[in-house]
């Protein structure tokens, strides 16, 4: 999931001498942070330093990190008319240095490098709110009331991500994931309708052969049709048992998950029963990637993540 991380003083101590967007986009420092979020933890994939807005700052939302209040965008598009004036993104060319960064990367490591995009809901509930959101209101009221707005949104998104992520992949990333971290705000008739479609085009456009993790939280109304809409690894959240989310999207997908990350801040003896209890359900079939149900948070012990990733380690040795 993330990897780098205020959590870790590593990451804090380059963090004084970089913003967070200075750092994403000078590749030499995002490549080394990739890097030694590895070499800390010992983890078997790596996942690119980048974030999902990188992609939509050449849109002109005028994207900031603010201390403490996560990304603002100063320039949300909200009606038809923003969206039709909004430009459209040559991905491959807006950002290099995501593409330099997967690069130098993929030199340094020895383990599987993962790419990422948001995904286009969840970019577009960004670019819409202007912001992170907790009832998605502006989202949804463009999507009932402007869905013609809404749908060449979305396209204009996916088609951003697809020429996004190919890039990254042509850049060295072994595999891809894709995050639509708040996408369990939908109804499922919403998700069929508005949403679907496009990740079904999205993902039938990336590089053949190159595993995508489609991933979100909050959705277990949604397997069945995230699955629908495609990838080779579902990405599963805390709210419903590893067994049970893997028997609703199928066997013959992968599956990714699923322990909540705050159980991290607890001793690791729970932390130990509540990895056991993952393994015992995942059975020893292939196809399942250990993983939290989402990203790690600030004040994490890093020494409770490395105890977690070493029992993995025991406790799935074949
Ligand atoms: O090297 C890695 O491990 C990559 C990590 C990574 C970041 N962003 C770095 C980051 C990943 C995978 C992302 C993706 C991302 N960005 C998502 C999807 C993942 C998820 O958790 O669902 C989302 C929703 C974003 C948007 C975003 N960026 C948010 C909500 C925030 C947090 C704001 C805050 O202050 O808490 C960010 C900032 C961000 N992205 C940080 C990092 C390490 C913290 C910024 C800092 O250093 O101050």
């Amino acid at each position: 999931m993330r990897q780098a991380g205020r959590y870790m003083p590593e990451y804090r101590a380059v963090r004084e001498r970089y913003s967070f967007l200075d750092l994403c986009k000078d590749a030499d420092a995002a490549a080394d942070v990739t890097v030694t979020a590895v070499e800390r933890l010992g983890v078997d994939a790596a996942i690119i330093f980048a974030d999902i807005l990188l992609i939509v700052e050449p849109m002109g939302v005028g994207l900031e990190f603010t201390k403490g209040d996560g990304p603002v965008l100063h320039h949300p598009v909200r009606t038809a008319a923003d969206v039709a004036r909004m430009p459209e993104v040559d991905a491959p060319a807006a950002v290099p240095f995501v593409y330099d960064a997967v690069r130098q990367a993929k030199a340094a490591l020895k383990v599987p490098l993962i790419g990422f995009s948001g995904a286009p809901f969840t970019l577009a509930s960004y670019v819409i709110e202007g912001g992170g959101s907790r009832n998605y209101i502006r989202t949804k009221s463009l999507m009932y009331s402007e869905p013609e707005a809404w749908h060449t949104l979305l396209r204009r998104l996916t088609t951003a991500v697809v020429g996004y992520l190919n890039a990254q992949i042509a850049a060295g990333a072994d595999a891809v994931q894709l995050f639509d971290s708040w996408v369990g705000c939908l109804a499922p008739d919403d998700y069929r309708q508005f949403v679907l479609p496009h990740m079904q085009t999205l993902i039938r456009g990336l590089t053949p052969g190159v595993p995508v993790i489609h991933f979100g939280t909050g959705t277990c109304g949604l397997l069945e049709l995230m699955r629908q809409a495609g990838g080779d690894v579902i990405g599963l959240d805390w709210h419903i048992e590893l067994d049970a989310g893997w028997q609703r999207v199928g066997h013959d997908v992968a599956v990714q998950g699923n322990l909540d990350p705050v159980v991290l801040f607890g001793p690791v003896e729970e932390i130990r029963s509540r990895t056991v209890r993952i393994l015992e359900q995942a059975r020893g079939r292939h196809g399942h990637i250990f993983n939290l149900g989402h990203g790690i948070l600030p004040n994490t012990p890093v020494d409770h993540v490395i105890a977690l990733i070493d029992m993995v380690h025991e406790l799935s040795s074949r």
